[in-house]
């Protein structure tokens, strides 16, 4: 009787001790899941000091940002220019993380050569700006980068249900682009949510990034709606310490 006792309560040890080690893989693996879910930084280079380019991407190189935004501009599609082909190939050429290319223009597939030329990580299209959208996105693929679809704040998320699973990226953008430095439009944080069901619902691997007027207080909001990367521009390069703000906005 004693033993069978003594063999019973052998085995509740040996299932207790079962129970610990799962609730610490269960733990451990929670651990991760939240380490995973640190924003990708992606400073945009538009608030750079052109005067000094080659100081603030010695900056970039030494920072634990993940990528380097690229506002390519027209004039035509936002009422602004930005950089051309001369300096882009001397950042492409000097910069160590891989290039994140939104392009604010009109037509932007004419440019596919060039942003592939660059060696670009991604390229962003703009949803407005593509009438084959499922045709680009392809051929953006096809080249070897990953395909980002932009929306405008008043563009609505669920424009993108019939492609989402085609993408590896939707870029929001919080602010009408064209320019660094304006306010962040809240309503964005509403479309974060909207855009991760849709993403979580249909099995997309798309990762969602947000664009304009984001710093550390706005970047909370878009992390904790659901957002993977954040764009910014003055937030970091306005600030004395722009490693710190980087740090601050990939721990959101
Ligand atoms: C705006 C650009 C943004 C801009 C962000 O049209 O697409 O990438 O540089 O700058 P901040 O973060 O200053 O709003
Ligand atoms: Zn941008």
């Amino acid at each position: 009787m004693a033993q069978n006792q003594q063999a019973i309560s052998g085995t509740g040890h040996f299932y207790s001790l079962l129970l610990c080690i799962s609730t610490l893989f269960v733990l451990s693996s929670h651990i991760k899941y939240k380490n995973d879910m640190a924003q990708i930084v992606s400073p945009s280079l538009l608030s750079a000091n052109f005067g000094n380019l080659q100081e603030d991407l010695k900056m970039i190189n030494s920072s634990s940002c993940e990528w380097l935004h690229i506002d390519i501009m027209d004039g035509v599609f936002v009422p602004n220019l930005s950089f051309g082909p001369p300096v882009l190939k001397y950042v492409a050429e000097l910069c160590e993380k891989p290039l994140d290319v939104h392009l604010m223009v009109v037509e932007p597939m004419n440019y596919l050569p060039a942003v592939k030329n660059l060696g670009a990580k991604i390229m962003n299209v703009h949803y407005e700006a593509c009438a084959h959208l499922h045709r680009a996105v392809t051929q953006i693929k096809d080249a070897g980068m990953m395909a980002g679809v932009t929306l405008n704040p008043s563009t609505p998320v669920h424009l993108l249900k019939d492609i989402i699973h085609e993408l590896d990226l939707v870029l929001l953008m919080s602010v009408n682009p064209g320019f660094g430095g304006q306010k962040f439009i809240p309503h964005t944080v509403n479309k974060v949510r909207e855009l991760r069901e849709l993403i979580d619902s249909t099995g997309s691997k798309a990762l969602i990034e947000v664009d304009g007027g984001v710093n550390v207080e706005t970047g909370k909001l878009l992390a904790a709606a659901g957002s993977d990367a954040l764009v910014a521009g003055n937030a970091v390069f306005k600030d004395a310490d722009p490693h710190a703000v980087i740090s601050a906005l990939r721990a959101l």
